[in-house]
C-alpha cells in the first residue's frame, strides 16, 4: 500500500465556461481523493486542480471580451472555483499558470534543459494551426487543413526553440512496456505504443515568437519568445508541489518516491501526457507518474458537445435540476471510466428511478420506517441470523472497492455496493417482517432489522467518496442508536 497519494486533473482552459467534460474528470478525481483520504489520512493525500491561462486561445478570448488577458482570466477563474464548490470538490490546491510559483518553476525547467543541451534554437518553416496551436508537416495535413480540427492552416517561417523529444523515444517505449499501469486503460496504452513504434518523434517546438503571441511565460534566455502553452501547462503538476522553488533547489513533498502519482485526463490530451510529459520529466531527472488514466468523452446523441452545436451540458444546471450527488452518481455509474458515454436527461432519470429511488432510497426508507414502527426509533441489537442473513453479513464485511483501487473502475465499484443493497432488499421481501411482527417473533425481527441497518451503514460508508452528501444524510437519519427519520432520499421522478 502506498503512503501518499497525489491526484491531478487537467488544468482547464479559461476561454469558455466549465462544461460536463471538465466536471467529469474533476468529480472522478474528487472521488479518488476522498477514497484515499479515508485510507491514508487527510494529510497524506493531495488533490490538485487548476486553470491553464496562457496561449493564443486565451489571448483571443480576452480580446473579444475587450479585456486584457490577465483581467479576463481573473474574471473567469471564479466561475470554475464556484462550480467546484457547488459540486463538493475537495481539492487541496488550485494552481493557476499565471501564479508566480508556476512561472518561476517553468523558467527554471527551461534553464536546466538548456544547460543540458536538450533545448536548441532552429528556424522552422511549415504549417501552423492557430486554434490548435500545433505545427504540422506538409504530409500530416488532411486535404490542406489541420488533421485535428480540419480548419485552415497558415504557412509560417520563424526561429524557435526546440526540445529534444526524439532522443528519448526508445526509452519511452521501454518504460511503457515495463510498466503496464503507466498508461490506462489498455486501449490508450496500445494507441500510444503503436504511435511510438510507427512514427519517429520530431523535436517539440516549445516557444512562440512574442510578435505573434505575447501572452505566455517568457523564455529566460530569449526575451523575444514566450513558452508554448502545453510545455508551460504540463509543468503545473510539479510547480504546484513546490518543485524548483525560488532558490532554484528541488524540494517537493508530493513528487517523491513515497507517493503514488496519478494524472486523470480526457483521451484527447493523451499524447501530451503520455509522450511529452514523461520525456520532460526524464530529461529533468525526475520520477515518472505511476498512472496517466485517459477517460472517454461524453457525447450528446452521436454528436460531440460544442458551443456552435448548442448542445453543451452545463454542470451547474444539471446539479440544480437533479441534485449534486445524482449528477456525480450518474457520471461515474453510467459508463465504465475510459469509455465514451451518451448524456441525456432521460438516462439520468432512468438511473435515478432504478438505482437511487428504487434500490438505495427504498432500502433506507423502509428500514427507518420499521425501526420507528416496531422499536420506537431505537436501533435494535445484533442477533442470530438465518443463512440468508449470515450471507449478507459476510458481504458487508467483504465489501471492498478494489475495482476502483486497481482499475479506476468507478462503475464496477458502485455496482458492488448495489449488489449488497439489493441483497438486503431481497432479504426484506423474502423475510416478510410484517409476519414476524404479527407472530411476535421479536428476537428474529430485531436481528433482521439490525442487519438492514448494518447494510445501510456499510453501503453508506463505501458510497461516501462518490456521494458525500448522501452518505451524510443517511448517517444523520440513522443516528447512532436512535434514528432521525427524514423525507425519502430520492423520491421517484415521474
Ligand atoms: N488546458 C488543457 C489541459 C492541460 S493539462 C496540463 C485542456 N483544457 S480543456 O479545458 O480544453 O479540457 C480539459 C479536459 O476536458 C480534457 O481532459 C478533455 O478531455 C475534457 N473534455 C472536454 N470535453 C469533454 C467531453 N465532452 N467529455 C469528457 N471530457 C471532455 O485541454
Amino acid at each position: 500500500m502506498t503512503k501518499k497519494f497525489y491526484i491531478t486533473t487537467p488544468i482547464y482552459y479559461v476561454n469558455s465556461s466549465p462544461h460536463i467534460g471538465h466536471s467529469y474528470t474533476t468529480i472522478a478525481a474528487d472521488t479518488l481523493a476522498r477514497y484515499y483520504r479515508n485510507i491514508l489520512g487527510e494529510e497524506n493525500v493531495r488533490f490538485l486542480t487548476g486553470t491553464d491561462e496562457h496561449g493564443q486561445k486565451i489571448q483571443r478570448a480576452a480580446q473579444s471580451a475587450g479585456l486584457s488577458p490577465s483581467e479576463f482570466t481573473d474574471e473567469i477563474v471564479p466561475a470554475f472555483k464556484k462550480l467546484w464548490e457547488k459540486l463538493g470538490i475537495s481539492y487541496d490546491d488550485f494552481i493557476r499558470t499565471t501564479q508566480e510559483r508556476h512561472i518561476s518553476c517553468v523558467g527554471r525547467v527551461l534553464e536546466i534543459l538548456l544547460e543540458k543541451q536538450l533545448i536548441y534554437p532552429d528556424t522552422y518553416e511549415g504549417w501552423y494551426c492557430t486554434p490548435c496551436e500545433t505545427f504540422w508537416t506538409e504530409k500530416q495535413l488532411l486535404e490542406g487543413s489541420c488533421p485535428d480540427c480540419r480548419r485552415p492552416v497558415e504557412k509560417i517561417k520563424e526561429t524557435n526553440y526546440f526540445f529534444k523529444l526524439s532522443v528519448y523515444q526508445g526509452w519511452l517505449i521501454d518504460h511503457i512496456n515495463k510498466n503496464p499501469s503507466f498508461i490506462q486503460p489498455e486501449i490508450r496504452r496500445n494507441e500510444i505504443l503503436s504511435f511510438l513504434t510507427l512514427n519517429t518523434l520530431t523535436d517539440l517546438c516549445i516557444s512562440r515568437p512574442k510578435e505573434r503571441l505575447n501572452w505566455g511565460i517568457p523564455l529566460p534566455f530569449s526575451p523575444e519568445h514566450v513558452t508554448y502553452v502545453w510545455f508551460d501547462a504540463l509543468i503545473n503538476y510539479i510547480s504546484a508541489t513546490g518543485a524548483f522553488g525560488a532558490d532554484g533547489k528541488y524540494d517537493s513533498k508530493w513528487w517523491d518516491k513515497d507517493t503514488t502519482i496519478v494524472h486523470l485526463i480526457g483521451k484527447d490530451i493523451l499524447r501530451q501526457h503520455a509522450v511529452y510529459w514523461p520525456i520532460m520529466l526524464n530529461a529533468l531527472g525526475l520520477r515518472m507518474p505511476d498512472t496517466v488514466f485517459a477517460h472517454g468523452w461524453w457525447m450528446v446523441g452521436d454528436d460531440k458537445m460544442s458551443k456552435s452545436r448548442g448542445n453543451v451540458v452545463e454542470p451547474l444546471s444539471m446539479a440544480d435540476k437533479f441534485g449534486i450527488d445524482v449528477y456525480r452518481y450518474f457520471l461515474l455509474r453510467d459508463v465504465p471510466f475510459g469509455m465514451d458515454g451518451n448524456f441525456s436527461e432521460e438516462s439520468v432519470i432512468k438511473r435515478y428511478n432504478s438505482d437511487l429511488a428504487n434500490d438505495l432510497g427504498n432500502l433506507v426508507y423502509r428500514t427507518l420506517t420499521m425501526v420507528e414502527k416496531y422499536f420506537q426509533g431505537n436501533i435494535p441489537e445484533k442477533g442470530r441470523l438465518n443463512t440468508q442473513g449470515q450471507k449478507i453479513e459476510e458481504s458487508i464485511e467483504g465489501l471492498s472497492l478494489e475495482p476502483l483501487l486497481i482499475f479506476y473502475n468507478f462503475s464496477a465499484a458502485l455496482e458492488k455496493i448495489w449488489v449488497l443493497i439489493n441483497m438486503a432488499n431481497k432479504y426484506v421481501e423474502d423475510t416478510k417482517p410484517w409476519n414476524l411482527a404479527k407472530e411476535n417473533k421479536t428476537e428474529e425481527l430485531k436481528a433482521f432489522i439490525r442487519l438492514l441497518v448494518d447494510v445501510i451503514r456499510g453501503a453508506s460508508s463505501a458510497l461516501e467518496p462518490f456521494m458525500p452528501g448522501t452518505a451524510r444524510s443517511i448517517n444523520e437519519q440513522l443516528g447512532s442508536d436512535k434514528i432521525n427519520k427524514g423525507n425519502p432520499l430520492f423520491p421517484r421522478i415521474e
